[in-house]
């Protein structure tokens, strides 16, 4: 049997950072009301000109570096993203180009806040299925440039940054399973109205914005996270005190509590970087993941569960030993 076990992860935040405060000073907002209701208290905000492309490079380039692997080597790339630089080609496509990667398969899944893990599940069949050997899978998002920044409901709550891992065939796992789903019955409770077919608004930013029904999204996020967490334990015939650590994706402070009562697990085997990260939609679960790993909490052998929930509505989940 083939598995496909995570070499080297790798990570990339912008460099400008806007806190709490300094966004109180735009908007009818404060620290307390954002700390509180949501454990933010800063975000990273891609510089002028910067792209998720150049994040997802940078990213890439630090999990190749830290899995001792050379871009030549690629067989897949995988980059979840909502926000890629342009229509076309794919964020993959330009990152692939970048690294030097040219002639393996390259492309992008739009699965807003899930992406990464959707990503990791497409790559993860690639390798089980022994159609890829090496890939390159990577979450990436410059949220920051379709958010209304005039809307204190939304505009508090998102980030920029990229987090890719590189995956290897192995003959031990791994990635043990993971579990994709998505119901578009929910497309309007959180969503982004406009866009190439179906046409952009006479409004600032054409219309791109968030639009989003917070208290209800809470809910369904809440409850749907502690559905597919059972999936994943069932499926693997897994007590959930066998886990060493939640690595969930980091929208809400109180939502990935409530993850963690879900799991039983103490708060200090579940990591949180929202709190510095913000909501970075797809890259907010390999970013968490990379911190993890650089600052040695997550160590080789462990049981590790991801989980993600975004717009669609989109939702998955990821068991693997590190
Ligand atoms: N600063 C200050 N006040 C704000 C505010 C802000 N940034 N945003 C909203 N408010 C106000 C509202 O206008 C409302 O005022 P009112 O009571 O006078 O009407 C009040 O705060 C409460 O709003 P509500 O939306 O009920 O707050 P909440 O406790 O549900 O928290 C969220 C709002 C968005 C933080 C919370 O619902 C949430 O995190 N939802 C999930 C969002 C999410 O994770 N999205 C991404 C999924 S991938």
């Amino acid at each position: 049997m083939t598995y496909a076990r995570i070499a080297g992860t790798g990570s990339a935040l912008p460099e400008r950072v806007i806190s709490n405060a300094e966004l109180a000073a735009k908007v009818d907002t404060s620290d307390e009301w954002i700390a509180e209701r949501t454990g933010i208290r800063q975000r990273h905000i891609a510089a002028e000109g910067q792209t998720t492309g150049d994040l997802a490079f940078a990213a890439a380039t630090a999990a190749l570096q830290a899995a001792g692997v050379d871009a030549s080597e690629i067989d897949l790339i995988v980059v979840g993203t909502t926000t890629p630089d342009l229509v076309f080609p794919s964020t993959a496509c330009l990152v692939q180009h970048r690294l030097g990667a040219n002639g393996c398969a390259a492309f992008d899944v739009n699965a807003a806040c899930s992406g990464f893990i959707y990503a990791l599940t497409v790559a993860n069949q690639f390798i089980r299925a022994g159609t890829a050997k090496t890939a390159l899978v990577i979450g990436a998002e410059t949220l920051s440039r379709f958010l209304d920044w005039s809307d204190r409901a939304t505009c508090v709550l998102f980030g920029d940054g990229a987090g890719a891992v590189v995956l290897k065939a192995a003959d031990e796992p791994g990635i043990l399973s993971s579990h994709i789903h998505a119901d578009g019955g929910y497309k309007e409770l959180l969503w982004n109205p406009v866009g190439i077919s179906a046409g952009f608004k006479d409004e600032p930013n054409h219309g791109l914005r968030v639009i989003m029904q917070g208290r209800d999204v809470f809910k369904v996020a809440v409850k749907t996270l502690d559905r597919v967490v059972e999936e994943t334990l069932e499926a693997n015939n897994l007590d959930r005190h066998q886990l060493d650590w939640l690595i969930p994706h980091q929208a809400n402070l109180r939502i990935i509590e409530a993850t963690a009562k879900r799991l039983d697990m103490p708060m200090d085997r579940v990591i949180v970087t929202v709190d510095k990260h913000a909501n970075t939609s797809a890259a907010s679960v390999p970013l968490a993941l990379d911190y993890a790993v650089r600052s040695g909490k997550v160590q080789r052998g462990q049981l590790l569960l991801l989980e993600a929930f975004g717009g669609g509505f989109t939702w998955g989940s990821a068991l693997l030993r590190y």
